[in-house]
């Protein structure tokens, strides 16, 4: 296992480039196996997620070679049906598997995820939603096993917008016999990629975007003659501004889609940033300090709960005190009590965290416990004094390409060591970054 050192107390300058959208490319990867045949698709970004979900459609039967410019999947044939618990485990969107092998092969069996660093998460709206359109499901042994003789459409009202759930649902309808309407659907970016994408292999999708999603099923879909190209990442690109934000300096994101990412940049600016938009670039420039601000994370186009904790972190030696309610996960406060151990002043009471701002941060050894919490403890250590260790950070590598060089590439001095690498090396390998 790997950490990341950070000596904190440098500004930032320069440029960092977006990858494409994990959230995107992985329902976008499960798609292709909708439609046999060749599919190619770009801007796939170099992570664990990517990797495990197409090692995941070679135990399908699904062949792949990744290129992060033009990664070619296979689907011409489903061997296996199952995404079993050592994949599921390890990511939760396995599940996004039930909805297009139930439609395109008839069965599925998938293991049923269990509960994560930052809340229950069940998948009942993903079966409810499939099951309105005629499969049919038991539980047995952690496994869901689904079937079903060809799909209906229906009307399906979701509970609550959920992002995968959405997207299961919207996969399956692309096969149903008949029209379908998702009521309450999620409106992600990265749901209107995903549709966007089944658009290509010749789905007939509207509302894309929209909480009504109607879908009218057609008997086959195929490759697209072109790559399809994924949508920039908005919560890497948004977590580099706040890298600027909490540093201080001032950094560009490029080939990212800014329209994607209008609650941050609006936070960020109520937080006292500069931020400048032109075309595919957003740049965050901070010199003074920090003003308090609200986050309330809600489903898009609200704040995302994804850029909860990184915010956090910006809060933390904002001038007064800012309020946090997550309406989203119930227990995404994990990076708070790390957060504490380098000096914050934080609060937490059910789904409302206060934070009252120090003047710095220190230096600390601090444990990452989820994908977005590992990167806000890395945005603190920027902006702490001393030096920083943030352990677990395999949880970074499942969202974030390389976070250790971009961040160096604008002045950072930080670097990346095996766990037990001792004050010696940790020294050298900051000497070197300096
Ligand atoms: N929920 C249910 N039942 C369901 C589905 C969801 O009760 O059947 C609840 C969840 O427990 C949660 C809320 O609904 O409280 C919303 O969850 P949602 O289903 O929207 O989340 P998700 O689809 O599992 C995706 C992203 C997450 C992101 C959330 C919210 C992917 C692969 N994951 O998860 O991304 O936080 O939407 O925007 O798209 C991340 O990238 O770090 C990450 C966690």
């Amino acid at each position: 296992m790997d950490k990341i050192v950070v000596a904190g107390g440098r500004p930032l300058n320069g440029e960092i480039q977006t990858s494409g959208a994990k959230n995107a490319a992985l329902p976008i990867l499960v798609a292709t196996l909708l439609a046999p045949g060749e599919h190619r698709i770009t801007n796939l970004p170099n992570l664990v997620d990517i990797s495990s979900t197409l090692s995941l459609l070679g135990r399908i039967g699904c062949p792949s070679l990744f290129q992060a410019e033009s990664t070619r999947v296979d689907t011409t044939r489903i061997a296996f049906s199952e995404a079993p618990y050592d994949v599921v485990r390890k990511m939760r969107a396995s599940v996004l598997v039930l909805g297009p092998l139930l439609a395109r092969h008839g069965a599925c069996k998938v293991s049923l995820p269990g509960g994560c660093a930052i809340g229950v998460r069940p998948i009942d709206q993903h079966l409810k939603g499939l099951e309105a359109l005629g499969a049919r499901f038991e539980l047995s042994g952690g496994y869901i096993n689904g079937r079903a003789d060809g799909l209906r459409g229906a009307e399906i009202n979701l509970d609550m917008p959920t992002v995968t759930g959405t997207e299961n649902i919207l996969m399956a309808a692309t096969l149903a016999e008949g029209t379908s309407v998702i009521h309450n659907a999620a409106r992600e970016p990265e749901i209107v990629d995903l549709a966007n994408f089944l658009i290509s292999l010749g789905a007939r999708i509207e509302g894309a975007g929209t909480s009504t999603l109607t879908i009218h099923g057609v008997p086959r879909l195929s490759p697209a003659s072109r790559p399809y190209r994924v949508l920039p990442d908005r919560i890497e690109a948004g977590t580099y501004l706040c890298a600027a934000a909490i540093a201080g300096g001032n950094v560009t994101v490029t080939r990212c889609e800014p329209s994607t990412l209008t609650a941050v940049i609006d936070k960020l600016r109520e937080a006292g940033c500069e931020i400048t938009v032109d075309d595919d670039r957003v740049t965050c420039a901070r010199t003074g300090e920090l003003r308090p601000f609200h986050v309330d994370t809600q489903p898009h186009p609200g704040f995302p709960t994804d850029m909860q904790a990184q915010l956090m972190a910006v809060a933390c030696i904002a001038n007064g005190t800012s309020t946090f309610r997550e309406n989203i996960f119930e227990n995404r406060y994990m990076h708070a009590a790390e957060l504490l151990r380098m000096g914050a002043r934080i609060d937490v009471q059910g789904r409302v965290a206060t934070v009252r701002g120090v003047p710095s941060l220190t230096g600390a050894s601090v444990m990452a416990s989820d994908l977005r919490a590992s990167a806000a403890l890395v945005l603190s250590g920027l902006a702490a004094q001393g030096v920083t260790q943030v352990l677990r950070i395999y949880h970074l590598d499942r969202g974030y390409e390389d976070m250790t060089a971009r961040l160096r590439g604008v002045g950072a001095s930080i670097a990346r060591l095996a766990d037990d690498a001792d004050e010696q090396a940790v020294q050298a390998s900051l000497r070197e970054t300096r």
